[in-house]
């Protein structure tokens, strides 16, 4: 277990919104046709049996949907709360033990981990980037760790979604259309904790990574969806949603299009 001696904010805020974070987003209509189009994506390149590194693994939705399908996951997250959710969720499900290590260290103790071999993948999903400042050093510490040519797949925040514009302007909230935008170093509360946000442009992140990383896929999420805290109003509205998400399958990856998602996803390899 990593030892701290202060919790830093990111984590503290983390920390509060674990016992609920799951009630709150990820079992939401929207999180949940999200997080379906990230494991399609992640299943086209991922290896079967891959042992794979979930960066900000969360509440572990992900580590278990990857020990289902036999691979071996270590997880880690710098927010101990976040990992007691996931171990917890483990048990619950019934995963074998042997199938998932989780720890919280947070991405800058990238390089403590020590990984039996090299991994054959990575995932950081839902902005877990976003929380990240150093991404030069993450590229390089994640690198360390996995195989020449795995793939390294990265969800961040989209930076303009229309459908979450137009929420805001219904609501009146005009200073806040484009905030992240105009903003690029932000503070988001999450449960009243303000949490250090980078919106990260896609180009911010590929130049960043690209000493170790070589872009092979990027495509926006959610493009005409709405906003995950109107889930109630997606389900409700699902049929004419559906015709849109077909939409999205075929054009969410064309460049401008893609900057357009709720959040958006970028496939990397590990250069040889
Ligand atoms: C929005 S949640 C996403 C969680 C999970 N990936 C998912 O798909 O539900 C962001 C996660 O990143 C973690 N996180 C934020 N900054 C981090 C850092 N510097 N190192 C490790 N984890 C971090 C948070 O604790 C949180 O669990």
């Amino acid at each position: 277990m990593a030892a701290t001696t202060e919790i830093p904010p990111t984590a503290q805020a983390f920390d509060s919104s674990a016992p609920t974070y799951d009630a709150e987003f990820t079992h939401q209509a929207v999180p949940l046709l999200l997080r379906e189009l990230v494991w399609r994506e992640c299943d086209r390149v991922f290896p079967r049996r891959a042992r794979l590194l979930d960066v900000g693994c969360g509440t572990g939705e992900d580590a278990v949907y990857y020990a289902d399908r036999h691979c071996t996951v270590t997880g880690i997250d710098a927010s101990r709360e976040m990992i007691k959710e996931a171990k917890g969720k483990l048990r619950r499900m019934r995963i074998d033990k042997s199938k998932v290590d989780l720890q919280d260290l947070p991405v800058d103790r990238l390089a403590e981990l020590q990984p039996v071999g090299p991994f054959d993948a990575a995932l950081a999903n839902f902005g877990v980037l976003n929380c990240v400042a150093d991404l030069n050093g993450f590229g390089r510490d994640l690198s360390a760790l996995l195989a020449p040519g795995a793939p390294f797949v990265a969800v961040i925040a989209g930076l303009s979604h229309i459908p979450t514009e137009l929420d805001l302007i219904r609501r009146g909230r005009f200073s806040r259309v484009l905030e992240r935008v105009r903003h690029p170093e932000m503070e988001v509360p999450v449960k009243e904790v303000p949490v250090p946000v980078h919106c990260w442009r896609t180009t911010q992140v590929e130049t960043a990574l690209a000493s170790w990383f070589t872009l092979e896929r990027c495509r926006g999420l959610g493009i005409l969806i709405p906003p995950p805290h109107l889930s109630g109003f997606y389900r409700r509205h699902h049929r004419l949603f559906l015709a849109l998400e077909r939409w999205e399958q075929r054009a969410g990856h064309l460049p401008l299009v893609r900057d357009l998602g709720e959040h958006v996803l970028m496939v990397f390899r590990r250069n040889p």
